[in-house]
């Protein structure tokens, strides 16, 4: 695997590649797990070329101290990718990607999608990751991108911005990957005592104990309960959202004539999880 940290370098790399053989791109903040791999392995089966991003991006973060703590554990992310057919590892310092420094980046209209679930609670977020996808596919022009669907609203921003900047880039939405536990894995996980990890399980149980019982009670109930369920273990839930699985709109209660997906983020051992499952 080729790592390479500045843009010129990269430039060069791409430069020697044929026109038609196809890029397959994953961006990644790394601290890489089995969900990482399991993106890269789609990009590798589907693509001539693979290129992987480890770049922990300051613009997305809204609050430092979350930015601070995100694990950086660039060594390790090598010694991984190096046991799978990754091309090329860019892992660009903050300077190379924000010259200018980072207040200000440019405004991405991704209407509605800005101010909910996901941009209410955390406001700029994803200006920051549609700033840094958008340099990434200008830079790689990749024929397609991996994203995880445990960042459901991520993958809807992320489309919207393909359209919006008339990118060719492919979005190709990959399962989330879990523990034995139902617990999806994420690079945030790595700060759970090991007691958090195990309580951590609640989070999905308690999102599956909505799917299960929707038959039998309203939302509004189920949601109480789910929320019980996990501050019994030391959750203190952010949202737990009933949304239309294609616009991400909300709704007060199931409706059985639409695809649903229940969203939801929570805060265990002050660690914010996410999580989502169809309905
Ligand atoms: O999902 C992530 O890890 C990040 O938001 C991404 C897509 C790599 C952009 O920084």
């Amino acid at each position: 695997m080729k790592i390479v940290n500045t843009s010129k370098e990269l430039t060069e790399y791409l430069n020697h590649l044929s026109p038609t053989q196809t890029i397959g791109f994953v961006p990644t903040m790394g601290a890489l797990h089995d969900g990482h791999l399991s993106l890269l392995s789609k990009a590798i089966e589907g693509n001539d070329v693979v290129i992987c991003t480890v770049f922990v991006n300051p613009t997305q973060f809204n609050e430092k101290s979350d930015f601070d703590s995100y694990p950086k554990v660039l060594d390790a992310d090598i010694e991984l990718l190096n046991t799978i057919k990754v091309d090329v590892l860019f892992a660009p310092s903050v300077a190379q990607i924000y010259p200018e420094g980072t207040n200000d980046i440019p405004f991405y209209d991704i209407g509605a999608l800005e101010n909910v679930l996901e941009g209410e609670h955390r406001p700029g977020h994803f200006q920051g990751v549609c700033h840094i996808i958008d340099v990434f596919l200008n830079m790689l022009k990749p024929t397609s991108i991996y994203m995880g669907e445990k960042d459901i609203q991520q993958i809807a921003v992320v489309q919207k911005l393909i359209e919006i900047n008339d990118h060719s880039t492919l979005l190709v939405p990959c399962v989330t990957l879990r523990e034995e536990s139902g617990l999806a894995m994420s690079s945030r996980n790595r700060r759970l005592s090991v007691q958090g990890k195990i309580n951590a399980a609640m989070f999905n149980k308690s999102l599956c104990h909505i799917r299960d019982l929707q038959k039998e009670k309203n939302f509004l109930t189920l949601k109480k309960e789910a929320e019980e369920m996990m501050k019994a273990v030391g959750f203190t839930p952010e949202y737990i959202a009933l949304c239309n699985a294609n616009t991400l709109e909300e709704l007060s209660d199931f409706d059985q004539d639409i695809p649903m997906r229940l969203i939801a983020a929570s805060f265990i051992e002050g660690v914010r999880l996410i999580d989502n499952i169809a309905i």
